[in-house]
């Protein structure tokens, strides 16, 4: 059985007392105990976040991770680093530090084997452009960053990868990919696995999808067959929004 993931993404936003402030509203909300809930604060704010939820199953994610093991990185984070905040799980190739930051799959797939030396876990994000999209290369796109991000991989590795689909047109834009965008989109990624590596590796792996999703869209997306759960931005900032879309897996 898949499991069921609802991660929020904070991005940079919510410093330590909002971070108290957000997870404590939080708690006031029932989650369905089906659902693995993570919660990715900046860094700043990772070891408020664990110590607000020690007595809850909500998992503490970092949003990057350099790919060196310690040295002359100013301003950079490695993966023992977060293990020794408590952190176990990172997002590694979000679509902002492609862009923003400059992070090619190249540096991508470095960040992957550094986070799985540290015996990490990893959101691997990943999706195409609206240009990609209206020329018809969303396939492509989506294959290429899947096999130059993780196709180098062992077979044994997989379990500690989750996958997260963003198409970059819909993240922070308001614009959802329709449900069945999203399911085709899906289904072609584990159909992809499945080619480069095993039916049971494909099956057994988490696919979420991040961009624009609300309570509102949730559960038609996440009931989807290949959809396992989503990758939350705008809306994992406020504690009824979030819940909602926790809850919104029928
Ligand atoms: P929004 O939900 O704000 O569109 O952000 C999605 C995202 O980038 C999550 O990583």
């Amino acid at each position: 059985m898949r499991k069921k993931i609802v991660a929020g993404n904070w991005k940079m936003n919510c410093d330590i007392s909002e971070t108290y402030e957000l997870l404590d509203a939080l708690s006031e909300y029932e989650l369905a105990e089906d659902v693995q809930v993570m919660v990715a604060p900046p860094f700043t704010s990772l070891q408020a976040a664990n110590q607000a939820l020690i007595d809850t199953d909500i998992l503490v994610v970092a949003q990057n991770m350099h790919q060196a093991e310690s040295g002359a990185y100013t301003g950079e984070i490695s993966a023992a680093m977060l293990k020794s905040a408590g952190v176990d799980t990172v997002i590694i190739g979000h679509s902002e530090r492609r862009a923003y930051f400059g992070e090619s799959n190249g540096i991508l797939a470095e960040k992957v084997n550094a986070a799985l030396k540290a015996n990490m876990q990893i959101i691997f994000c990943f999706g195409e452009e609206l240009d990609d999209r209206q020329r018809g290369e969303h396939f492509d796109r989506v294959s290429s960053q899947l096999s130059q991000g993780l196709f180098h991989l062992e077979e044994s590795a997989w379990e500690n990868i989750i996958l997260a689909y963003e198409p970059v047109w819909a993240i922070g834009t308001g614009e959802t990919a329709s449900p069945e965008q999203v399911q085709e989109m899906h289904k072609f990624i584990r159909r992809t696995i499945g080619e480069r590596y095993t039916a049971k590796i494909a099956d057994s792996i988490s696919i979420l999808y991040g961009g624009s999703v609300k309570p509102e869209n949730a559960g038609e997306i996440f009931g989807k067959p290949d959809v396992d759960g989503g990758l939350i931005g705008g809306a994992s900032l406020k504690a009824e929004s979030f819940a909602a879309i926790i809850n919104a897996f029928s």
